[in-house]
């Protein structure tokens, strides 16, 4: 019997769909005590009994410094402690740089990048104190640029950089840094993805059971966490962008390039 989550305090943001719910869902089963932390809270409470029998759902919107700030306050004054803290909230968008209003980009930093900082920073004495992890949930865009996404790439390197350093700082405390890069996974990710002007696609231009599903992507997760892990890429193509991103930057610009240029609806045409 695996006990290693057991009694565990997690925190998941963006546990109300997809990687973040899957996660949730998986922390539960393995006997840890999960918090569900996003916007939707009534979703959340219809969903908490899948998650576990120890579930606390916290309204969230991780943009807001405050939010987070009381995140994590709720969370001590519940269970006590935290052992890990899963950043996983996220945002993403659609539309070429050139045609995209700046609000588009301040929005995709404030959720993907600002969000983990903020969570991180007031989760940080109590993960010191357990010697625990904290995970940034990244994507292969955040290693390997995408045309169209470009305040996607940015927060997502961004949280790269910012995690890795964190790492470095506590390397000698006993603190778990994981960079966890999902590739294409079957959510609501393209759904919600933003385009020029700001509002909600509102469809995805891929074949979405075509790709890695969502309880899958969290399974990765969960063993990056138990070994405790620095960094885990996933799917074939992903491991290979990064790769090749490193190997080969000016063929993968152009690889790219021709791989976007091909989407359907593709930004290129
Ligand atoms: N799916 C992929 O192909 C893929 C690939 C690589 C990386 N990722 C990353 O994986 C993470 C999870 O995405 P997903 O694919 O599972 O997408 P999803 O199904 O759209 O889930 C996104 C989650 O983030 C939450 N969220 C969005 N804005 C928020 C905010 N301001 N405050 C708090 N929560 C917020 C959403 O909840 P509310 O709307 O209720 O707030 C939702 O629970 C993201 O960081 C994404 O960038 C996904």
């Amino acid at each position: 019997m695996d006990t290693y989550f057991q009694g565990k305090v997690a925190i998941v943001t963006g546990a109300s769909s997809g990687i973040g719910l899957a996660t949730a869902r998986l922390l539960g089963s393995l006997g840890a005590k999960v918090v569900m932390a996003a916007r939707s809270y009534e979703k959340m409470k219809e969903l908490a009994p899948s998650v576990g029998p120890e579930v606390l759902c916290l309204r969230t919107d991780v943009s807001v410094e405050g939010d987070c700030r009381r995140l994590i306050q709720e969370t001590v004054a519940r269970w006590g402690r935290i052992d890990i803290l899963v950043n996983n909230a996220g945002l993403s968008m659609r539309a070429m740089f050139k045609d995209l209003d700046l609000s588009v980009l301040h929005r995709l930093m404030d959720v993907n990048f600002w969000g983990t900082v903020y969570c991180t920073k007031y989760a940080l004495p109590w993960l010191l104190a357990t010697k625990g992890s904290v995970v940034g949930v990244i994507s292969i865009a955040g290693y390997s640029a995408l045309p169209a996404r470009s305040g996607y790439s940015a927060s997502k390197y961004a949280v790269r950089g910012f995690l890795d350093t964190l790492r470095i700082e506590h390397l000698k405390d006993g603190l778990h840094v994981m960079v966890f890069a999902p590739g294409y996974t079957a959510s609501n990710v393209r759904n919600a993805a933003l385009t020029a002007d700001g509002s909600a696609q509102g469809e995805t231009p891929l074949e979405e059971d075509k790709l890695m599903s969502a309880e899958t992507c969290a399974g990765y997760l969960i063993e990056g966490l138990r070994k405790r892990r620095n960094a885990m890429t996933l799917t074939a193509l992903g491991k290979a962008t990064v790769a090749a991103h490193n190997l080969f930057p000016n063929l993968t610009d152009r690889l790219t390039y021709g791989y976007i240029a091909r989407e359907k609806d593709s930004p290129f045409q």
